[in-house]
């Protein structure tokens, strides 16, 4: 057994209940040190928020919008709410794969996601447009801090998914962000 596995174990017999602060709680053979991994899950797990924020509010314009673009925006955002659905889905694998506790709770949404709460009063298209466009920007930027956050403490391969979500986001943010010109 490695030794930081050791140490869970010791840590955990000791106090006689599972910790929930730390969120790395299951015993894995990964060679990344503990220290690391339970930097990463809390990155992931902060992120994991903003990326379930994200499809809810990629639905909530996927519902709402109205007017005379209403089945291409409708469509569109579906895609967006279907991108965040796969960022939802590495992260918390991610988080897991380290042997942490993948955190997908609403009520933890709420608490860390970094995303602007959706507005209730917004109706028209380009409203929408804009919402949402401003909810990948901010996600973008979190993510992308991420990805210097992990290389920083030494997990180059949750950088590596950071990396990997960042890339589509700009895509995203291209393909809402083209209904804002013209
Ligand atoms: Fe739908």
């Amino acid at each position: 057994m490695p030794c930081h596995a050791v140490d869970l174990e010791r840590q955990h017999k000791g106090t006689g209940k599972i910790n929930r602060t730390n969120y790395t709680r299951t015993e894995t053979k990964k060679s990344l040190p503990q220290s690391i991994r339970l930097q990463s899950v809390e990155l992931l797990n902060r992120n994991l928020a903003s990326a379930i924020d994200l499809k809810r509010q990629a639905k909530q314009a996927h519902w709402n919008v109205k007017g005379p673009n209403f089945i291409a925006l409708h469509e569109l955002f579906d895609k967006v709410a279907e991108a965040a659905e796969e960022f939802i889905d590495l992260l918390a694998e991610r988080v897991t794969t380290l042997g942490g506790t993948a955190e997908g709770r609403i009520q933890a949404v709420i608490e860390h996601s970094a995303l602007s709460p959706y507005p209730t009063d917004t109706a028209a298209e380009r409203e929408h447009v804009d919402v949402l466009s401003t909810a990948l920007a901010m996600f973008g930027k979190a993510v992308h801090e991420a990805i210097d956050e992990a290389a920083r403490f030494g997990d180059a391969d949750t950088a590596d998914v950071f990396t990997e979500i960042s890339r589509e986001i700009d895509k995203q943010l291209w393909l809402v962000e083209a209904h804002l010109h013209g």
